[in-house]
């Protein structure tokens, strides 16, 4: 048994892995999240309060991370800006949270001797074209494009520097996209579920030929778990599930799930230096570390996930018309 911290636990990807640690180990959870627009409480909620707890705080504050580490045996360091349409609008709390906070909690990890896991993304290495062959691997190089991504790839740089000059004992994983239960409304997949529950037709930026990797977040929180454990320190993983669909693909079939025409959705204006492929070749983490995804059926996932934000209006809802009315303004 262990005591982890968890930071970013109230956003989507993080209190998937709060969620699946609770389920799988009989670990105990501290949370750290600064409950940003995109941390809710709520996704917490029907965790046993003797096996986790959220403290609400800023990465970047090191009195309060250093007090956390203290009482941790391991890291795993969710905590994120993590939209790219917010990159492009406010670049600014991306270089504070991703950059700075990274930085404070590695300084940390440094004093302590903790050990630290890294969550990253597949967008680091930039991105595809749709016919390429190859898909990404550890050794790609990086070629991140939107201020997002690039505070990210500036984020994995500080962390394996870390490692290098300090002796940190971390491990970094770099994930395709995820969908399921608990994601914000202002993401590709439930702004277009719930577009469609409240009447609005889907929007498709561009003409959505753009391809993502889609993985089921309890894949990738399978994969976090396995890597925190069985990782060799100073190692890279990509976490995929060979999901690569189109855009166009992803909202023809939301809208066909749910008993609508698969053309009732609108074409908006394209995200500027759009990203058109990413696509994981997870490997090194399948062949040495013996993980497997589990819902790699991409239609019953989205499925599961339709459902999802059927029966729980009350969590989106209220992130709903400001999130459209944003979008909005920008002609998206
Ligand atoms: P999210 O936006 O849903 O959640 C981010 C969480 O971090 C929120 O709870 C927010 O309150 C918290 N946070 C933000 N700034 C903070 C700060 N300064 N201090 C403490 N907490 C702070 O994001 P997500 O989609 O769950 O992504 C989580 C991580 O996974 C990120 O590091 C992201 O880069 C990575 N990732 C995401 C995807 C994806 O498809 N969403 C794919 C690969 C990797
Ligand atoms: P997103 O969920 O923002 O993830 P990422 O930018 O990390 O890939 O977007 C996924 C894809 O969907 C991306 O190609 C942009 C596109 N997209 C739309 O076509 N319409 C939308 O309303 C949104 C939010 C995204």
């Amino acid at each position: 048994m262990a005591h982890l911290l968890v930071t970013g636990g109230a956003g989507f990807i993080g209190s998937n892995f709060v969620h699946h640690v609770v389920a799988h180990t009989d670990h105990t959870v501290s949370v750290l999240d600064k409950l940003t627009y995109a941390g809710n409480p709520a996704s917490l909620e029907g965790l046993p309060g003797t096996r986790v707890k959220l403290v609400q705080g800023d990465i970047a504050d090191a009195a309060l991370v250093d007090r956390l580490f203290a009482e941790s045996d391991a890291v795993v360091h969710y905590a994120a800006e993590s939209h790219n349409d917010n990159s492009l609008d406010d670049p600014r709390p991306f270089l504070d949270t991703n950059i700075v906070g990274t930085y404070t909690l590695l300084e940390a990890a440094r004093r302590h001797g903790t050990r630290f896991h890294h969550i990253s993304t597949d967008e680091v290495y930039g991105d595809l074209e749709l016919d390429d062959p190859e898909r990404f691997t550890e050794t790609t190089p990086y070629n991140p494009s939107s201020p997002y991504s690039s505070t990210k790839a500036g984020s994995d740089l500080l962390v394996r520097a870390w490692v290098r000059s300090f002796g940190v004992r971390a491990t970094i994983s770099n994930c395709s996209n995820n969908y399921g239960p608990r994601q914000h409304v202002e993401k590709f997949i439930p702004r277009q579920i719930t577009n469609v529950l409240q009447g609005i037709r889907p929007k498709l930026y561009g003409a959505g030929l753009n391809v993502r990797d889609w993985i089921f977040a309890d894949d990738h929180s399978s994969a976090v778990l396995t890597i925190l454990e069985k990782g060799r320190l100073g190692e890279t993983y990509l976490v995929g599930a060979d999901g690569e669909k189109s855009n166009k693909d992803v909202v023809e079939l939301v809208l066909r799930l749910m008993g609508r025409p698969a053309d009732a959705y609108d074409h908006v204006v394209d995200r500027a230096g759009h990203d058109l492929r990413y696509a994981i070749d997870s490997s090194r983490l399948r062949d040495e570390l013996g993980w497997r995804p589990s819902y790699a059926d991409f239609e019953s996932g989205l499925g599961a996930t339709i459902d999802w934000y059927r029966e729980n209006e009350s969590w989106w809802a209220p992130a709903k018309a400001a999130t459209e009315a944003s979008y909005a303004r920008k002609g998206q």
